[in-house]
This record gives structure tokens, C-alpha cells and sequence, in this order.
């Protein structure tokens, strides 16, 4: 039985959620590997819209083990709100696992990615503003508390002196913000002390043991490729790695276990945040995909950016994570249009680029190269197959996966855990 990882082939948003939940009760683990709550995961069944930022999707699914990995930055306030919505909606979160090894955002962590954002000004990054970035770089900088370290109270007291000290500073010295006491700290994370211990554990060994006996696990991405530390277009960027490869660092299991790989595309793109974004439709058109497809964030609310589909950046994402499958939402959306534009490669400075150009500067320069498809005008949320499908869709969706660089294994045509059509089994 296989393992899984899925993941944002575009910048995020791209109905990871959904892709996930597709998958049913065929899948006995899903474990959310990199992340924290910047992530807003929806999911529609039968009408019941829920909204995850920590949890993994597989929680709406019974029988399911949910699993936080070690890759994750863990807000445990935050979380453990979440868990005590769903269980007053009669969800039952108790068979959730917690990697011992995650990392926890503590109060400090949300007030400093605010203020350093104030101060990028212009060049601001546009943060979820959920302390996301400063919480991996105390990780990275050996500073950082791990859930495990709660219940150690004199350990805990000693790691918060080490990372508060140089913190104080900064907040004081250069941000002119009150300092952060460390009893205030160590009695905020003491309190998570008792109500996380029932879900902490070793959870590298307890999905290794799931893969031994056969079982299938799902790796759910957060955020996307093109967020990428790494891969992505960076400096805008979050701060872990989204793709594939950070499945096996985030979850503690080795690459030679992974059997699939699938991307998440929109029919279309999106972004939310700032950084440079190709396709990007500052007109009506943008105005239109944004209420059509109702685009605004499930974490901050705020607007998404609204752009045509950029093949370009699905064949980089297809690369990079290694696909051997895309899932494709939102088709329905498109309906509206007469004719549809997809860019196909990319103009930089008088030269065509039919890749990710090798510079920041050349990326920021890029003008999308388009080719137009003919729209299908009707509504399709009620197909079911791909035959159901006008025939200008089916050419749209086979062009879509001509120039993407992985076949489809689904497509989505609404919101509803029931609204996709299937193409290729992955289990
Ligand atoms: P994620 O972060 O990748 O899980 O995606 P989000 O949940 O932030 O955003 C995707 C939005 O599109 C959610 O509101 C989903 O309910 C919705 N959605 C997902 N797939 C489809 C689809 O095929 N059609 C439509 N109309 N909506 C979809
Ligand atoms: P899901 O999992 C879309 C964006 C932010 C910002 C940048 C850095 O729902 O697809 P951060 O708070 O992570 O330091 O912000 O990344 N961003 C997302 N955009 N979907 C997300 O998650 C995102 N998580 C972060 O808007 O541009
Ligand atoms: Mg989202």
C-alpha cells in the first residue's frame, strides 16, 4: 500500500484540502509535515464547510490517524482551539499524534514577525503574521522549544532564558517594544503542558511501522512550491520546505519509501502576499476569477491575487517534486469565459523562456507567453466523469496536462467532497 505526499504545485491555495480528503477512508494516516497555522485547508462535506490550519485534512475522515510531524511549527494555543471546534461540530480529534520533536510559536514568535514587517516597509514579504518565520529561525538558530520540552519544566525554563535573551534586545533596542518576561512564557507553555501529553509522541517511528505493515499514508503539504525556502521565489517565500523532498525531513521517513507524488493545481493561479507572480490579472478579468472562484484566504481574509494558468511554473513544479500525478481544481470557475489564455513560456527582456528562468531579476521581468483555448460557457459542478464534461473543457483540461509535465489523476469541479471527477486511481 502506498505513501503519499501532495502537494501546492502553484503558491498555495490551490485546494490541497480537498485533493487530500478525495482520498477517503482508503488512507489509515495523514501527516502534516512542514508548516503551521499560516495554512487554511477547506473542506466541504455534505454542505459543512471546515477550515483547518493545523490539523491535518485526514481528521474529517473516520478512522484516519492524524499526524503532526516534526516539521511543523505548532501554535499550541491555537490548535488545541481547533481541536475543541471540531469536537463541538461532533469531530473526533482524539486519535491525533504530535511529533515530540515540533517546534512550538510562542507569543514572541507572532509579535516579532509583525514588527519586522513593519519595519521591511515596501519590501514587506506580507506575512500571515502567525510567527511562522521566526519560530524556523530559532529552529535553524538551535533557539527554538520543541513540544517534548514542556515537560521538563527546569529544561524548559533554560531554553526560553537562551531564546528570549537576544530576543529582549531586539524587541527593546531596535523595535522600541516591551521586553518578553520568561515566567510569562514558561507559564504560557507549561499551561499546553497536560492538555498535549495524551498526543505526543515518537511519530518518525510511528509512521514507519504503519509503512512496514503495509498501511497508506498521505503526506499533506502545506503553502506550495513556488513557497518554497528554497525553490520558490524567494525572498517571498515561507520559511520551511513545502515540497515533496521536505515530506521525508518533516515526517522522518526516508525517500525510498515514497511511491506518489501529487501536485495540486488550480485551473488558474493564485497568490496572496507579495512577490512576483507572472500570469497576474490587474483588470477586470482578475476582479471577475476573484469572486467567481471566491478567492479571499481562508486564514487572513485577504484578497488573493488572481492570474491565468502558467504552465511554465507546472512543469517546474512537476521537476522539482518529482509528480507522477497533478490534481486539477476549480475547474468550474472557468465557465464564464469565452477564451481562455495560458501561458505557456515566458518573455524575458526580448527572449523566450519555456523554464524558470535562473535569476530573481530575470523572474521578476518575465511576461507570460499565451495560447488561448476556446471556454465552454455552462456549468459543469454536476459532472461527473470526464465524458460528462463539454468538449471544450476536455480539450482545455488535455492541453493543461500536455504542457504540465504530469498526468491528471482528478479533477475537481466544486467545493463538495463529491464534486470531482476521477481519472486515475492513486490507491
Ligand atoms: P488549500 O490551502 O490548498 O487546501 O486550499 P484552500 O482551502 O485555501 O482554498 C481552496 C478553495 O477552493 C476552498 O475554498 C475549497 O473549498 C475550494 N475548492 C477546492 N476545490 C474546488 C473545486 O474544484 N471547485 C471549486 N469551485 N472550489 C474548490
Ligand atoms: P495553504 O496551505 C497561500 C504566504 C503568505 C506570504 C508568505 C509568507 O493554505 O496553501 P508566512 O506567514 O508563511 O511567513 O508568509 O507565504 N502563505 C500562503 N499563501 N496559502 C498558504 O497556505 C500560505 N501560507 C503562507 O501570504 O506571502
Ligand atoms: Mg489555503
Amino acid at each position: 500500500m502506498p505513501a503519499i505526499v501532495i502537494v501546492g504545485a502553484q503558491w498555495g491555495d490551490e485546494g490541497k484540502g480537498k485533493a487530500t480528503d478525495q482520498l477517503g477512508e482508503s488512507i489509515d494516516y495523514c501527516v502534516r509535515y512542514q508548516g503551521g497555522n499560516n495554512a487554511g485547508h477547506t473542506i466541504v462535506v455534505d454542505g459543512v464547510r471546515y477550515a483547518l490550519h493545523l490539523l491535518p485534512s485526514g481528521v474529517l475522515t473516520p478512522g484516519c490517524i492524524p499526524v503532526i510531524g516534526n516539521g511543523v511549527v505548532i501554535d499550541a494555543g491555537v490548535l488545541l482551539d481547533e481541536m475543541k471546534a471540531l469536537a463541538d461540530r461532533g469531530i473526533d480529534t482524539s486519535r491525533l499524534l504530535i511529533s515530540a520533536n515540533a517546534h512550538l510559536i510562542g507569543s514572541y514568535h507572532s509579535t516579532i514577525d509583525k514588527v519586522s514587517e513593519r519595519f521591511l516597509g515596501k519590501s514587506k514579504i506580507g506575512t500571515t503574521g502567525r510567527g511562522i518565520g521566526p519560530a524556523y529561525a530559532d529552529k535553524i538558530s538551535r533557539l527554538g522549544i520543541r513540544v517534548g520540552d514542556v515537560f521538563d519544566e527546569k529544561i524548559l525554563r533554560q531554553k526560553l532564558e537562551g531564546a528570549l535573551d537576544q530576543k529582549n534586545h531586539l524587541l527593546v533596542k531596535v523595535y522600541n517594544r516591551r521586553s518578553v518576561d520568561v515566567d510569562d512564557v514558561l507559564v504560557e507553555f507549561k499551561g499546553y503542558a497536560e492538555a498535549l501529553r495524551p498526543y505526543v509522541t515518537d511519530t518518525s517511528r510511528v509512521v514507519n511501522t504503519a509503512l512496514d505493515a503495509g498501511q497508506t499514508v498521505v503526506f499533506e503539504g502545506a503553502q506550495a512550491t513556488m513557497l518554497d525556502v528554497d525553490h520558490g521565489t524567494y525572498p517571498f517565500v515561507t520559511s520551511s520546505n513545502p515540497i515533496a523532498g521536505g515530506a521525508c525531513v518533516g515526517a522522518g521517513v526516508g525517500p525510498t519509501r515514497i511511491d506518489r507524488v501529487v501536485g495540486v493545481v488550480k485551473a488558474y493561479t493564485t497568490r496572496v502576499g507579495s512577490g512576483p507572480f507572472p500570469t497576474e490579472l490587474l483588470d477586470a478579468d482578475g476582479e471577475r476569477l476573484r469572486q467567481v472562484g471566491a478567492e479571499f484566504g481562508t486564514t487572513t481574509g485577504r484578497e488573493r491575487r488572481c492570474g491565468w494558468y502558467d504552465a511554465v511554473i507546472a512543469r517546474f513544479a512537476s521537476r522539482i517534486n518529482g509528480l507522477t500525478d497533478l490534481f486539477l481544481t476549480k475547474l468550474d470557475i472557468l465557465g464564464e469565459w469565452e477564451r481562455i489564455p495560458v501561458c505557456v513560456a515566458y518573455e524575458i527582456d526580448g527572449v523566450r523562456h519555456d523554464e524558470i528562468p535562473m535569476t530573481q531579476t530575470e523572474f521578476h521581468h518575465a511576461k507570460p507567453v499565451y495560447e488561448f483555448f476556446d471556454g465552454w460557457g455552462e456549468d459543469i459542478s454536476g459532472c461527473r466523469a470526464f465524458a460528462d464534461l463539454p468538449a471544450n473543457a476536455q480539450r482545455y483540461v488535455r492541453a493543461l496536462e500536455e504542457l504540465s509535465g504530469a498526468p491528471f489523476c482528478g479533477i475537481g469541479v466544486g467545493p463538495g467532497r463529491e464534486q470531482s471527477i476521477p481519472l486515475r486511481p492513486l490507491v
